[in-house]
């Protein structure tokens, strides 16, 4: 069989309690004989991750983090630790997003504890990677794929534990995505360099697509070779075009 495939929402810096009710959209789709082979979770605020797990523990899309301290616990003010967020009920965390690279300045070593991490609490790491569009320009964007996928990935990782996410910094939020034969010289790519890196265990490992992804194109995005699914960040803030989504397959 397939690898089965998942969409993944990312709320960013978004949602008050306001917004749960998306969420109970969402869970209700999934209950209620959406037309999908798809699982899904959906990546939240730490503010809402409690209120999210008790709205979806009846339906089976999960919920998850948006990022994660590579420690335990300690005097790190303001930050959250992987044990934190499977405290509250996380199933999955997304690490080294571009936000956090260029945001906090966060590199692949860094990146790479903060999977270990999610992984020492019981979590499913949603590891991104990506080029920006000056990469992309000037050729690097294959070269940039292998030295993050050599620095973020832990050594063993496994298919249960790590989902890799493709996110082109450049079409992020942007309405711009690739080219169906970029996205698919980007994740055969990807697929090369994590088997280099874990051999067998790379063959079922999940490879997201993200940036831009909405409802309408998200059939075409979905259906190229080695795109096991989305990273949704804009449309998974509306029910409607998450279960568009996934519903895309
Ligand atoms: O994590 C999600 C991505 O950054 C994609 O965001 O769907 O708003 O382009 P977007």
């Amino acid at each position: 069989p397939g690898i089965r495939p998942l969409v993944a929402g990312n709320w960013k810096m978004n949602g008050t309690s306001a917004s749960l009710n998306e969420l109970r959209t969402i869970g209700n789709g999934f209950m209620s004989g959406l037309d999908t082979e798809t699982e899904a979770v959906v990546c939240v605020p730490a503010t809402l991750l409690a209120h999210a797990v008790e709205i979806l523990s009846r339906t089976p899309v999960r919920t998850g983090g948006e990022d994660c301290h590579p420690k335990e616990s300690g005097a790190y003010t303001g930050r959250i630790s992987a044990e934190m967020l499977k405290d509250a009920g996380a199933s999955h965390v997304i690490v080294g997003h571009s936000e956090c690279r260029s945001d906090l300045g966060e590199d692949d070593a860094l990146v790479q504890a903060k999977a270990s991490a999610a992984w020492r609490a019981g979590l499913v790491a949603i590891i991104c990677i990506g080029e920006t569009s000056a990469e992309r320009e000037a050729g690097t964007t294959l070269e940039v794929l292998s030295r993050q996928v050599a620095g973020s990935v832990p050594p063993s990782a496994t298919a249960a534990n790590t989902i890799i996410a493709y996110e082109p910094v450049w079409a992020i939020g942007t309405g711009l995505t690739p080219t169906a034969a970029d996205v698919a010289e980007a994740h055969a790519h990807i697929r090369a360099k994590l088997v280099d890196l874990l051999g067998d265990a790379a063959a079922r490992m999940r490879i997201l697509y993200g940036g831009s992804v909405k409802p309408s194109n998200a059939a075409e995005l979905l259906g190229i070779d080695n795109v096991d699914g989305a990273l949704v960040g804009g449309a998974s803030l509306k029910a409607a075009d998450f279960l568009g989504i996934a519903e895309a397959y």
